[in-house]
Parts: structure tokens; C-alpha cells; sequence
């Protein structure tokens, strides 16, 4: 797979879990075991990425440490007789190049990506947001079947889409396809960012995964402020597109669901999911959680 390269935004401060994260990264909140920049970055690195390169921000130095590989660490565990907690650290060892760069002003998605221009060049790279997980655990692999479908139909940029219900559309940037003829891979007639129930042309909702020829950056470079006061990617797509950009949507498996940690509900449900699941801890969680279930259930004050 010829594409190594993926950006990973992680500069936004995360506003609507304060107080978590007031000195706090997102991206570093755990979910289940391993906090949730680690699942997107595992997640890269199985579907054959190889440099990252982080869009960071201000409070977001945990991030950069935690992917340092921690040698004093490494051998206290070894010194004291836990080796077998060496095996939580592998990720450190995976054959990765980490790369991180500041947003220096909070002026949109679009303008992080823009942030990424010199050290890109001329290849065309991936971006993941860094606060979205893909599939219990990260299991996902759409980044490969988006850059295997971004290589054989030439695609000047491809997108991850999840349907999403329809009053959660002004949440995301959804799609317009020309059609869905068929429904995993389809072209894209336009796109607009976070519309209302009534405006959005589908329920087809971007799903935090993209590929990108280096071309994006002179289409976010005129692109204006939009939703929010903010220079949107999605703005910079819609122009590609009508610009007659070829421009393909790849649709999320149901294994793949979307986890976002951007607001607490979405956090406590993927933390629960995930605690549920875990395969030393999930069954006592199981227990735990149908126990407390009905002890609840019976409290009038809930
Ligand atoms: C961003 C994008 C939006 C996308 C969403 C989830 O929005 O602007 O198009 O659907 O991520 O991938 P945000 O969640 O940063 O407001």
C-alpha cells in the first residue's frame, strides 16, 4: 500500500467535557484500558501507516509523551519482576514514526489540516481525528479499504461515512451521493457540514476518516470561515467537488461503529462497551452492571 502517512488532528480543547479536559487531552481520556489516541493510532498502524503526524494545540503534551518510548519504565518493570506488564507497553515498539506540529490559533478542522502543508508535499496521506475510535476496540479497517479504493478508481480524495439518525445530522458533515447504486463505495455529488434535519441530503454522516491527495491544501487555503466561525475541511470538499473532483464515500461495517468521545454520553456509553468487552474484565463488569441494574431500578430517587 503506497499512502504511510496520516494526520491526526487532536488540537481541539474538547469544551464539552470540562472538567475533564481543562488541563486534560481528549484524546487521552481512557476508554476501557487504553486512552483513546492509542486505539486510533493502533489502528492506523494495522492498516500499513507508518508516519503520524499530530496537529496539536495547547494542553496537549500528555499526548506526545505518552507515544515516547519509556526505557526507565521498561526496566523497572523488568528489575522489580513484572515482565508481564511489558506486554501493555508493545505498542511503544511498533514500527511507527510520530511527528507533531501546533495549531497555533483555534480557527477550525480545516485549518489543522492546513497546518500539515509543508511537512506533507507531494504525497497523499491520510487524516483520522484523533478522538474517534472505529469498531469495539478499534478493530476497524477502513482506512485500507478507503486507500485501496482511493488507488484503483484514481479518487482525488475518499471519506468515511456512518448513517446516522436524522436528528443528529446537524452534528456532522453529511453527504450528498450521486447515487448508492452501491451502498459501500459510492461518488459523491456534494457535501455540507453539520446541516439541519431538513436541509441535510442524507443521513450519511462523516466519519472521522479520510484520504487526501496534497491537492486539499489549496482548497483549504481559500476556503472562509463557515459553520461555527470555523475554516471547515468539509467547506474545502464541497469546493473539490465543485470543481468536478472525483470524490468517493466508503460506509463504516456495523463492526466498525463510530465511538466519539466528544461529549460525556458518548464517552460513558464507549467506556462501558468497551469495560464490557474486555476480555479478562468484561465478565465481572457484565455481573457488576446487571447487579447495579436492578439495585437502581428500585431507587425512586434515580
Ligand atoms: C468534525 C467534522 C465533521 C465530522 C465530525 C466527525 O466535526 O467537521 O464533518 O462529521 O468531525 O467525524 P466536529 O466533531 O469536530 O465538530
Amino acid at each position: 500500500m503506497s499512502i504511510k502517512l496520516a494526520v491526526i488532528p487532536v488540537a481541539g480543547r474538547g469544551t464539552r467535557l470540562i472538567p475533564l479536559t481543562k488541563s486534560l487531552p481528549k484524546e487521552m481520556l481512557p476508554v476501557g484500558r487504553k486512552p483513546v489516541v492509542q486505539y486510533v493510532v493502533e489502528e492506523l498502524n494495522r492498516c500499513g501507516l507508518e508516519r503520524l503526524l499530530f496537529i496539536t494545540g495547547p494542553t496537549k503534551i500528555a499526548i506526545e509523551n505518552y507515544f515516547d518510548l519509556d526505557t526507565e519504565l521498561i526496566d523497572h518493570l523488568r528489575q522489580t519482576g513484572k515482565e508481564e506488564l511489558l506486554e501493555e507497553l508493545a505498542f511503544e515498539k511498533a514500527d511507527l514514526q510520530y511527528f507533531y506540529t501546533r495549531q497555533r490559533r483555534q480557527l477550525g478542522l480545516g485549518h489543522a489540516i492546513l497546518c500539515a502543508e509543508s511537512f506533507i508535499g507531494q504525497e497523499s496521506f491520510v487524516v483520522a481525528l484523533g478522538d474517534t475510535i472505529l469498531g469495539v476496540h478499534s478493530k476497524s479497517r477502513i482506512v485500507e479499504r478507503m486507500i485501496a479504493e482511493f488507488e484503483a478508481r484514481e479518487a482525488d480524495a475518499v471519506i468515511a461515512f456512518e448513517e446516522v439518525p436524522r436528528r443528529d445530522v446537524s452534528r456532522y458533515g453529511i453527504a450528498s451521493p450521486v447515487t448508492l447504486e452501491n451502498p459501500e463505495v459510492f461518488p459523491l455529488a456534494d457535501i455540507v457540514e453539520k446541516p439541519s434535519p431538513e436541509e441535510a441530503p442524507s443521513c450519511l454522516a462523516v466519519a472521522s476518516r479520510y484520504v487526501f491527495r496534497p491537492e486539499i491544501f489549496s482548497y483549504l487555503k481559500v476556503t472562509r470561515p463557515g459553520k461555527n466561525g470555523e475554516i471547515q475541511l468539509t467547506d474545502a470538499i464541497a469546493a473539490m467537488l465543485a470543481d468536478g473532483k472525483k470524490v468517493y464515500g466508503v460506509r463504516v461495517a456495523a463492526s466498525e461503529h463510530r465511538f466519539d468521545i466528544g461529549n460525556f454520553q458518548s464517552y460513558f456509553n464507549a467506556f462501558l462497551e468497551f469495560a464490557m468487552t474486555d476480555p479478562d474484565y468484561g465478565k465481572g463488569v457484565r455481573e457488576k452492571l446487571e447487579e447495579l441494574s436492578q439495585r437502581l431500578s428500585s431507587d425512586e430517587n434515580l
